[in-house]
């Protein structure tokens, strides 16, 4: 399987998702998140960091740009939404990040070509209620492939919905 579709009714579940998809991190995995603002990015990136048993500072990295959580897995948290010229997006050499953890990108179509070309690219739209999200995922190479293997294989429940 190389898709999945979740639809999430509440902020909670939203995270809830996102907490299995951090339980089934590794270093060397890059998750972009794709979605307009208030769609969910940060919630995401907030319960995989959980599901790495992450401390998350406080700081947004909406003004650090890539923030750092030391866990089972180190996670790099990345908001390009302030990136207006992709050259930003190369000088945060977010290739190296993948040596050391496992790297989390919002807004990543302002990153241009210099994102990991394989990842699990996560994309979340509304859906017909104000708390309603549809959550889709697909990957872009084997080690993608694998993470949503292990994330589908550990959350089969969420799987079915
Ligand atoms: N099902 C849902 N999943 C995630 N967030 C939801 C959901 N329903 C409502 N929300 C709200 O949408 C907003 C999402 O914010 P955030 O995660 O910061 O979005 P983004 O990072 O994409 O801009 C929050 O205010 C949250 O309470
Ligand atoms: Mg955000």
């Amino acid at each position: 399987m190389d898709q999945f579709r979740f639809v999430s009714d509440t902020e909670e579940q939203t995270l809830e998702m996102g907490r299995e998809l951090g339980k089934a991190l590794s270093t060397g995995d890059a998750v972009l998140l794709y979605g307009e603002m208030g769609a969910g990015k940060t919630c995401i990136a907030r319960g995989i960091a959980l599901g790495a048993d992450c401390e998350v500072s406080a700081r947004s990295p909406t003004f650090i740009m890539v923030a750092e959580y030391p866990g089972r897995v180190r996670i790099f948290h990345c908001d390009l939404y302030r990136v207006t010229n992709p050259s930003e997006a190369f000088d945060l050499a977010l290739d190296e990040t993948l040596e050391r953890g496992a790297l989390v990108v919002e807004w990543p179509e302002n990153g241009g070509e210099y994102l990991p070309d394989d990842a699990l690219e996560v994309r979340i739209e509304r859906g017909s209620t104000s708390s309603s999200r549809l959550i889709s995922m697909s990957v872009t190479g084997p080690t993608s492939q694998t993470l949503l293997s292990r994330f589908t294989e550990s959350s089969k429940v969420m799987a079915n919905q």
